[in-house]
């Protein structure tokens, strides 16, 4: 079946975007590339303890992941206790989180990693077993950073209807105050399309519903953000959700897709799987340091989708160096040729370019107007065009 037809945003976008990326962000000068880092709730959901915690930070840096750059370990819902204590401040839960906030931080900073919390805009998180940080925003930003918390995604349950520039621009504000730089990692949802006000309280925003571990769900969210890719740049993301890659819904090539579009769209970079029991093809998925790369660049232009022939398309963007990511993407049910053409990707028609395939380290030399690849089912090729 063809992939719901996503708009296209018209080419002048990747040219205008290419000039002039987004003057985004918090005022915290965070998120100068789209974080990277690690999230209990893809895998784990509500079930979180310390001991899990710190196996998943151990495995972050014992599999090499942290030298790539994925710094952040993320606690999702249900890391607090149902109530606030006396004075109304929030608290780990004692019975999974005995030692307590501090001390997990300051495990994560041994080994120089980041520890993240998550809290919510509204009067309880989504699971409802912890509580809500509206009207407690000063407070809780003084607890996060008294404890070291690095991140903080600020969820959108149970808001009582009260507008979502309000909460988070709150929040938002309790954390600047707060005298620590805390990411700010708005979860909206795309409701109110934050794209377009979140620029200056956030350093990502999410775009769309939750994802989940299926093909669907991830072109269908992938393709939801495209129309926002104005709106990123260095210090503020769109986020279209956190990477499901490693926990089995899709095949090794589906997840490779997910990877390398997520990649290429500046999309955070948070893993969702268990890495401490990772497949050497998950690994390998999550360890492409080029396709990191690309996901890093400096020029933080977010790539779009430039072409489309039913399930047939073409994502670009560009890179510093007057270089141009590429993917090549085949959503049909055979393998098929997909040529994408210079006058698509923001490259002039006598461009002469290496093409850099960043999966198989191949390089097509010398290829002028077009590049046309075999492409299979369900997979990506993804490559770095560099001028002559
Ligand atoms: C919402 C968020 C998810 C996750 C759950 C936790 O659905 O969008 O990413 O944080 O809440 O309950």
């Amino acid at each position: 079946m063809a992939r719901a037809a996503a708009p296209l945003l018209p080419f002048f976008f990747l040219l205008l975007s290419s000039t002039s990326p987004a003057a985004n962000g918090q005022k915290n000068r965070l998120g100068l590339t789209p974080q990277m880092g690690w999230n209990s709730w893809n895998h784990f959901g509500c079930k979180i303890d310390e001991a899990t915690i710190q196996k998943i930070a151990d495995a972050m840096v014992d599999t090499g992941l942290a030298k790539l750059g994925y710094e952040y370990i993320n606690l999702d819902d249900c890391w607090a206790a149902y109530n606030r204590d006396s004075q109304g401040n929030l608290v780990a839960n004692a019975s999974t989180f005995p030692s307590g906030m501090r001390a997990l931080a300051d495990y994560m900073h041994k080994k120089g990693l980041k520890l993240g919390v998550y809290g919510d805009a509204g009067l309880r998180t989504c699971s409802k077993l912890m509580p809500g940080s509206l009207g407690y925003e000063d407070q809780d930003a003084r607890t996060f950073a008294a404890w070291g918390i690095d991140y903080l995604k600020y969820d959108n349950c149970n808001n009582q209807n009260i507008s979502p520039l309000t909460r988070y621009n709150r929040m938002s504000e309790a954390l600047m105050n707060s005298g620590r730089d805390i990411f700010f990692s708005l979860c909206e949802w795309g409701v109110d399309e934050p794209a377009t006000w979140a620029g200056s309280m956030a350093n990502s925003w999410r775009t769309t519903e939750d994802i989940k571990n299926t093909w669907e769900s991830m072109t269908d969210n992938i393709d939801k953000s495209n129309k926002w890719a104005p709106y990123a740049g260095p210090g503020g993301w769109n986020d279209p959700d956190m990477l499901e890659v490693g926990n089995g819904g899709m095949t090794t090539e589906e997840y490779r897709s997910h990877f390398s579009i997520w990649a290429l769209v500046k999309a955070p970079l948070v893993l969702g799987c268990d890495i401490s029991s990772m497949t050497p093809e998950t690994k390998e998925i999550l360890s492409n340091q080029k396709v990191i790369a690309v996901n890093q660049d400096k020029l933080g232009v977010q790539g779009l989708k430039v072409q489309q022939d039913e399930d047939l398309e073409v994502w670009a963007g560009r890179l510093s160096g007057d270089r141009v990511a590429l993917v090549l993407w085949n959503s049909g049910p055979t393998e098929a040729s997909i040529t994408a053409s210079w006058s698509n990707i923001g490259l002039s028609p006598s461009a002469v370019v290496d093409a850099h395939d960043l999966w198989t380290d191949e390089v097509t030399s010398s290829v002028q107007g077009n590049l046309k690849k075999t492409v299979a089912s369900h997979a990506c090729k993804m490559y770095v065009l560099t001028p002559k």
